[in-house]
């Protein structure tokens, strides 16, 4: 099949291009390395399948490389997004035009090609949660105007776009929520839970636990959430959206303890400020998925000794300082 992928030099986008370059399809792939890095693209940029453009979405010269290429996509993956929690704050011009008029475009390229459609959107919908759990019917608790926003409500506009398409052009197009992935190619300094306990621990720095650790996250493995895409690209219903992630729940704390055991490291903990916007808990239901015929496969264990693998490969003193200082001052992925 002929695939497009919107923000594949990131840490899901690479994963992804891999396994369906390897399952015999060909990949149009574009980003513009926001906060994506080339270095992802190194296994497959060679593959005479894997065609990139490095191009944001929401701009004139990505429409044109769709229409220069002179194929008919039968897959769109829309990813392109730049993430990460300080990103919020940092990168707040390029999420919103991300999620508006990245959206848009990616929408009209799928509409022009008849082609199935898949969004990335987030867990980070729901907001501070009201409910333990969250179904895809729940519908969340965000503040338009609190400091998440760019993000919580990028997302929701993306999916505001993408259902208004649906309605009006029988547009063939799904829904992810995404809960916290994490894996190989994840990038080093990108402030989220896992690669900064990774990094810390790595290096016999402290880990820096915010709060006192109690917030609970579900972690799912790269290589299960791939998986996942592609049966909801598949078998998902146009129109509908999918929880995607894990239900296995793991405090920071707990999280921290469980990456210094598995690096080995002589880390200690160290308990830093909390921000006022940090989620306290999120937790999928995950029935509409399942019922597709999906399920994680990957315990955080097996996950976090890939993972840890991978790191220490790829560590280099500049990424070091970089996690490190940042992350004393700055808040983990929620
Ligand atoms: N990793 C997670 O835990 C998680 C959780 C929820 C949702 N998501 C969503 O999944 C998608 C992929 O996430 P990720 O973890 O791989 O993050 P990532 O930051 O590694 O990847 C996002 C990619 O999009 C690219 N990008 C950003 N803006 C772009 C633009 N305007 N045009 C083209 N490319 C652009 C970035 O450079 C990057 O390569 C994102 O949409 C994210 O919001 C991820």
């Amino acid at each position: 099949m002929n695939i497009l992928i919107a923000g594949a030099a990131g840490f899901i986008g690479s994963n992804l291009s891999d396994k369906l370059l390897k399952d015999g399809h060909k990949v149009w792939a574009v980003d513009n390395f926001t906060t994506g890095k080339s270095e992802n693209l190194e296994s497959f940029k060679d593959n005479k399948n894997f065609i990139f453009a490095e191009c944001g979405v929401e701009t004139e010269d990505f429409l044109k490389f769709c229409s220069d290429q002179r194929v008919k996509f039968d897959q769109i993956f829309d990813l392109a997004c730049p993430t990460g929690v300080p990103n919020i704050e940092i990168l707040g011009d390029e999420m919103l035009e991300a999620c508006s008029n990245g959206t848009k475009n990616i929408l009209r390229v799928a509409h022009e090609h008849n082609a199935r459609f898949l969004f990335t959107s987030s867990s980070e919908i729901y907001g501070e949660p009201e409910v333990p759990v969250q179904s895809e019917n729940y519908t969340g608790n965000v503040d338009p105007i609190g400091w998440r926003a760019n993000y919580e409500e990028g997302k929701r506009f993306s999916e505001t776009l993408i259902m208004h398409a649906v309605r009006k052009h029988k547009l063939n197009a799904r829904i992810v929520r995404l809960f916290n992935v994490y894996g190989p190619n994840m990038a080093l300094g990108d402030f989220r839970v896992i690669p900064t306990f990774i990094t810390q621990a790595l290096v016999n720095k402290p880990l820096t636990v915010h709060g006192a650790g109690t917030q609970i996250r579900t972690m799912c493995f790269v290589d299960d959430l791939i998986n996942g895409l592609i049966l909801v690209m598949e078998k998902g219903i146009a129109g509908e959206a999918y929880n995607l992630g894990s239900d296995k729940a793991i405090s920071m704390l707990d999280l921290a303890k469980e990456i210094i055991l598995a690096t080995e490291s002589e880390s200690d903990i160290t308990f830093i400020p909390r921000a006022e916007h940090d989620h306290n808990s999120r937790m999928p239901v995950l029935d509409k998925v399942r019922a597709l015929g999906w399920d994680y496969k990957v315990d955080l264990r097996t996950g976090l000794g890939i993972t840890i693998d991978n790191f220490r490969k790829r560590i280099t003193a500049y990424d070091v300082k970089y996690s490190i200082d940042e992350s004393l001052q700055l808040q983990p992925q929620g």
